[in-house]
């Protein structure tokens, strides 16, 4: 099978650096960025706003056509990179919250929302060569890809990340809820049947706990580099 261009996945958990890595990585190559998980999190959105319930049929129904028809433009600028418009309206940071992360969550183990979303993770494919970030970037939407990374942490760590992250922007929040929280959309992104969070068998595993992101940038750029592949300057 012919390839349009070179992929490159970086599947994990949320909140283990994998954004930020994955955003550097396609400035520094020059590649063109899907954040998968931006696409669960409108989905999530949407639903929040229309009332839909994952337990309901009759409204996952109409959340799988809300998958179909999402109207999202990425367009480059803002702080990871790249800003999300839904339909024209900026939701870059409306996407963020924790209330959308968990309707994400929840609506992502819809086997058939999965599905209204795959081709349109794959349409992403495009020269010079593609950083998909993701859960099943390396096991089910390119099980194909040129390198697959899979980047981790543990629970405590990418809890105490947020809370800081929180406390920053002035956000009151609870250590010990973040955590909790983390720990169950960790189980239930893992456990689902659907696609479910685990590292692709000829994934290279990062586990970025105890470490800055500047060290896991360099190991990500070495193999990047051991690849053949170079820097747009
Ligand atoms: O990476 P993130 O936190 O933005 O992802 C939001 C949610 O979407 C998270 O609960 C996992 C889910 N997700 C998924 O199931 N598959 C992907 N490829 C990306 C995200």
């Amino acid at each position: 099978m012919t390839r349009p261009a070179p992929i490159i996945t970086l599947d994990g958990p949320g909140g283990a650096g994998k954004g930020t890595l994955a955003s550097q990585l396609s400035e520094w190559l020059g590649w063109f960025l899907l954040d998968s998980g931006a696409l669960y999190r409108l989905v999530g959105l949407r639903a929040l706003r229309d009332g839909l319930d994952p337990e309901v049929a009759e409204d996952r129904r109409q959340a799988v056509e809300v998958a179909r028809q999402l109207a999202i433009r990425f367009v480059p600028g803002g702080q990871q990179g790249q800003r999300v418009e839904l339909a024209g309206e900026d939701v870059t940071d409306a996407i963020r919250s924790d209330s959308v992360a968990e309707a994400a969550s929840r609506w992502a183990v819809q086997p058939e929302i999965r599905e209204a979303l795959l081709e349109r993770q794959r349409a992403f494919v495009a020269p010079p060569g593609l950083i998909a970030d993701g859960r099943d970037m390396g096991t089910a939407i390119f099980p194909n890809a040129d390198l697959k990374l899979y980047i981790t942490a543990s629970a405590a760590e990418r809890a105490e990340r947020r809370y800081a992250q929180l406390s920053e922007m002035g956000v009151a929040a609870n250590l010990e809820q973040i955590y909790r929280e983390i720990v169950e959309r960790d189980e239930r992104d893992a456990s689902r049947e659907a696609s479910p969070l685990k590292p692709a068998v000829d994934a290279c595993v990062i586990d970025t706990t105890g470490e800055s992101v500047a060290a896991s940038w360099q190991k990500i750029r070495d193999l990047v580099a051991a690849k053949g592949w170079l820097p747009l300057r």
